[in-house]
């Protein structure tokens, strides 16, 4: 049998940030570090987790592709103006007072074209954060300034475990359109 066929593949849709609020979100994660103590996430590593897809054969990616492409979603601003620390599993994170309507609308396209297609969706309850520490001792959350991030696409990432630890690497990237106008005409209306 071909090798490959029986590859499977870690695999996860994310929002990945731009090199302007990776630096800001790092800046937060070293802030969050001196309180929490713990392990800084690489910078290279920041993202939001919008799906988590777990092992996928290698063979569905095509499917995923696709899939991908067909979503149609907006492009939005995360105003991230939240820090805090999970106690069970001692993640420390950032995220946002309120979710934007295009940010779930995004991720319900995402699970409902999963599911239509037959992926499994790992069903932890979604709720958007970027890790910025493990192993951290939870205390009390600190005073931080907010990031605003600027959400034009989303990504397909693949996580690998290596010898320093895991890497992600992003294997499919897709634009958001331009959010309409309130109020504009529509093609072909006065
Ligand atoms: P975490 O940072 O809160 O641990 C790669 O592992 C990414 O997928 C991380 O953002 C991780 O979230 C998320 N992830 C891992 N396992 C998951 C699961 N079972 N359900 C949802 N997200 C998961």
């Amino acid at each position: 049998m071909d090798q490959d066929a029986e590859k499977s593949l870690r695999l996860f849709f994310a929002l990945w940030p731009d090199p302007d609020t990776r630096g800001a979100l790092d800046r937060t994660g070293k802030w969050l570090h001196k309180h929490w103590d713990g392990r800084r996430m690489r910078p290279e590593t920041l993202h939001l987790t919008l799906a988590f897809l777990g092992q996928v054969p290698a063979a569905k990616l095509d499917p995923l592709r696709s899939l991908a492409s067909a979503i149609r979603a907006e492009k939005f601003d995360l105003h991230l103006d939240q820090v805090g620390c999970w106690g069970h599993n001692r993640v420390g994170w950032m995220g946002a007072g309120d979710t934007p309507p295009a940010l779930a609308s995004l991720v319900a396209a995402l699970e409902t074209a999963l599911q239509a297609e037959g992926f499994r969706v790992e069903k932890r309850t979604f709720v958007p954060h970027i890790t910025l520490l493990r192993k951290a001792r939870c205390a009390e959350a600190p005073a931080c300034r907010p990031v605003d991030w600027p959400v034009d696409r989303f990504v397909l990432v693949e996580s690998r475990s290596g010898e320093a630890g895991v890497n992600y690497e992003v294997i499919g990237e897709w634009p958001l359109a331009a959010a309409a106008v309130p109020g504009a005409a529509g093609p072909g209306e006065a």
